[in-house]
């Protein structure tokens, strides 16, 4: 095959783990795949679609994940630190069964990423860090249960906050929106960042180049590499069983970024304006996609 995997038997048992013979499984879906990279499409491999297994493990991952942002939801107000955060994020996770991902993970020291105003993403929760009425923070949460991943953010409004920010926020969410409406199985992965681009632009944002959303599942960060300033009809084939992030980083000013914070992570816009962003995790079935993290 074009992935350098195996080339089955018709009546070997199929490699998803359904326990089906090949020619009754993924057979027909396999040549279509070879047919797609022969003329010249990127096509994921095969390893890296889930099968029906893995997307119950991310499902039971997620819970937890989405249950750790609804239970930050019910907490955040002003006069909490993003420390108060990192404890609320990393107790419910382990009372739950599982692991916060950004633990430790090649060396981030905290369980979960508080981006705060100009942060764009990766800021580190700190006792200093008091969130105040007109903040905007992103609560970035991602989970390891039973091996399988899941990762989602969202966006928070402390109190009033001045209308030009909780524009900025409802639009990042719109983009995401937007991007979802715009998977289509066999379509493109480019056709989700040319229309978050688009809403962005057409309100006078810019989008983040360096970081995005991620191919997800049993690691962390898998390929595909997401972009969000793409072309429709470019990219990976959104073939079902691949699950990847969407997750626009989406700035009220310029686009540029300003990574040489001495802390390694902490990642801002060069010019100081606010940034948004909000992250689900989806995976492309055979009729569209399913929301898997939110
Ligand atoms: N949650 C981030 C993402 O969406 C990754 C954070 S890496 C960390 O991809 F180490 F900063 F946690
Ligand atoms: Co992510």
């Amino acid at each position: 095959m074009y992935d350098g995997g195996p080339d089955l038997g018709r009546n070997d048992e199929c490699w998803c783990g359904s326990g089906k013979k090949y020619k009754k499984c993924h057979a027909d879906f396999d040549e279509r795949l070879q047919e797609l990279y022969l003329a010249g499409e990127e096509v994921p491999a095969r390893s890296l679609l889930k099968t029906a297994a893995d997307i119950e493990g991310v499902k039971r991952s997620a819970e937890v994940n989405v249950g750790a942002l609804d239970h930050v939801a019910a907490r955040i107000a002003p006069g909490v630190t993003t420390e108060e955060i990192d404890r609320w994020v990393h107790d419910y996770t382990v009372e739950h069964g599982a692991v916060p991902a950004p633990l430790n993970y090649e060396g981030f020291p905290k369980s979960v990423c508080t981006s705060v105003n100009e942060v764009v993403c990766h800021g580190i929760p700190s006792s200093d860090e008091v969130l105040r009425e007109g903040d905007i923070v992103n609560v970035d949460c991602s989970t390891l249960k039973d091996g399988y991943f899941s990762d989602s953010s969202r966006m928070f409004m402390i109190g009033e906050v001045a209308p030009e920010r909780a524009e900025l926020v409802q639009v990042t969410k719109e983009a995401v929106e937007a991007g979802l409406a715009a998977v289509k199985p066999w379509g493109h992965l480019g056709d989700i960042g040319a229309v978050v681009w688009k809403h962005a632009k057409d309100h006078g944002y810019s989008v983040v180049r360096e970081f995005g959303g991620h191919g997800i599942g049993l690691e962390f960060h898998e390929d595909p590499f997401v972009s969000f300033t793409t072309k429709a009809n470019t990219g990976m084939v959104l073939v079902p069983g691949l699950m990847f992030t969407i997750e626009p980083m989406i700035n009220m000013g310029k686009r540029r970024i300003d990574m040489t914070d001495p802390n390694g992570w902490t990642v801002r816009t060069a010019d100081g304006k606010p940034t948004a962003q909000w992250e689900v995790q989806i995976v492309i079935t055979e009729d569209g996609y399913e929301l898997l993290s939110w």
